[in-house]
């Protein structure tokens, strides 16, 4: 008879041990009693990246990486990219349900409305340098917002932590928007409330000199697009530091501030980016298989940007909405001729063995540069817009932790292979 429990043998001590299977998981904890003897620690599991460990249970995001599917809240995300809205999908999120037309229209008259931000941080702004990168400017201000806020340190009073919620989804469009801005030189623009989420951050960004200046509706669909294509991704890592800052109740600004420099890195969010850049340097479709060679031999750390995921060992199911988003961008902007090399450098990786045994398939960031550099965003501040989205990915996650009793201040453990137990040498005796 099927037991859902896995017998252990310990060949040290000739014990056995039924450990308690459950969701496809042993609790690691369990293996502390195997012991040598009553002095001994007892077993730990060692998974340098987390590799094989679940951190948390969560409701919230579910991905097959085999069958590259993803869902928020149980919503495939081709429905939600196909039919929902970006704040439509946040409400989903951070509630659990899709909302009735009232509750949407109450929870986007809250977001809209805490769009502005203190004007001390336009002075804040000010102060980076002419040349700093919106990333840098958008983490140093989301985790300056807590001083704004104090009362958001009571992470325990759901009221407040709500509100602080609210205050991020809709701040971040402004941050992000004035990072830009100032790189730019240009002046910030305020938020406009009449306008719809998306809209509102591409008039905050790319308005000048005209007040009546209207962002081209296809242009606005397809960012809600890529928004909620971003919105939540499970357990990656700035989701993973997120919940680790928060985990020792540091305020929602702190925890966030901490995910969007996990964010900015190349192997994640800043991936986009090097995408961009990996593209122009390639600069013509024929030189795509020199390249391709060039990253099969591993030559100087080459990588194929915005190709393989820790998770998905099938098609991204986001590059493949953001990959049709392309064209309807391409149609208002004139394609962007870094497309061909793209599509050509698909096209022989996914026919190569190296990229085939390895399953290694475009990822969501692939494609979304280019949609980027079409919209005129200049390829540092495209991590930017990954943040945006994901803050209410972030803070659901957060909350999601917070009320979980399970959880505890996170600190993982260590294989200590250092050096023991020295006597300190004086200076002049080394
Ligand atoms: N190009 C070439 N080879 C690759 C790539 C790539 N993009 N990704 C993985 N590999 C190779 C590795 O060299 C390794 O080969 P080996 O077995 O010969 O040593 C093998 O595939 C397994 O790769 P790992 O690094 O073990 O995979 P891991 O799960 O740790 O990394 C990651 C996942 C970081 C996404 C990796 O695929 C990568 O660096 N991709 C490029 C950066 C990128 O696009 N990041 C965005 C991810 S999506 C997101 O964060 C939003």
């Amino acid at each position: 008879m099927s037991k859902d429990t896995l017998s252990v043998t310990d060949n040290r001590t000739g014990k056995q041990y039924e450990l308690k299977i459950e969701n496809g998981c042993i609790r690691a904890m369990d293996l502390r009693q195997m012991k040598t003897d009553a002095e001994d620690f007892g077993i730990m599991a060692y998974d340098p990246a987390f590799q094989n460990t679940a951190n948390t249970k969560s409701a919230i995001t579910f991905i097959d990486g085999d069958k590259g599917i993803l869902e928020y809240r149980g919503y495939p995300i081709d429905q939600l990219a196909e039919k929902s809205t970006h704040l439509e999908t946040s409400y989903l999120l951070m509630n659990g349900e899709l909302p009735t037309k009232a509750q949407l229209h109450e929870f986007t008259d809250k977001i809209t409305h805490h769009t502005y931000v203190h004007e001390n941080i336009k002075s804040f702004m000010d102060g980076f340098r002419y040349d700093a990168h919106p990333m840098s400017m958008l983490a140093s201000t989301v985790a300056a917002l807590s001083s704004f806020y104090p009362e958001a340190k009571q992470v325990r009073n759901k009221e407040v932590r709500r509100h602080q919620m609210t205050r991020l989804i809709a701040k971040m469009p402004t941050l992000a928007a004035f990072s830009y801005r100032h790189s730019q030189g240009l002046p910030y623009i305020y938020p406009n409330n009449d306008l719809p989420y998306a809209e509102n951050f591409l008039t905050m960004v790319k308005s000048i000199g005209k007040p009546n200046w209207k962002a081209h509706p296809a242009l606005v669909k397809a960012l809600d697009v890529l928004f909620i294509l971003h919105a939540d991704h499970e357990q990656n890592c700035s989701t993973t530091s997120v919940r680790v800052v928060g985990s020792s109740e540091a305020d929602p600004y702190s925890a966030v501030a901490a995910g969007i420099t996990a964010l900015y890195g190349p192997l994640h969010g800043g991936a986009n980016e090097a995408v961009l850049r990996m593209l122009r340097e390639i600069g013509d479709k024929k030189n795509v298989p020199e390249f391709i060679k060039k990253v099969k031999d591993k030559d100087g750390d080459k990588k194929l940007m915005g190709f393989g995921h820790r998770v998905y060992k099938n098609y991204d199911p986001r590059a493949k909405v953001i990959k049709k988003a392309c064209d309807e961008v391409f149609e208002v902007t004139g394609k962007n001729p870094l497309l061909d090399i793209a599509v050509e450098l698909e096209r022989i990786a996914l026919q190569d063995d190296y990229f085939v045994q390895r399953k290694l398939y475009p990822n969501v960031d692939f494609y979304s540069g280019l949609i980027y550099e079409a919209m005129g965003f200049p390829v540092d501040f495209f991590t930017c817009l990954f943040a945006i989205p994901r803050t209410v990915g972030w803070v659901c996650q957060y909350e999601e932790m917070i009320n979980d009793n399970e959880q505890k201040i996170a600190r993982p453990r260590q294989v200590f292979t250092g050096q023991r137990k020295r006597d300190y040498v004086a200076i002049d005796k080394r």
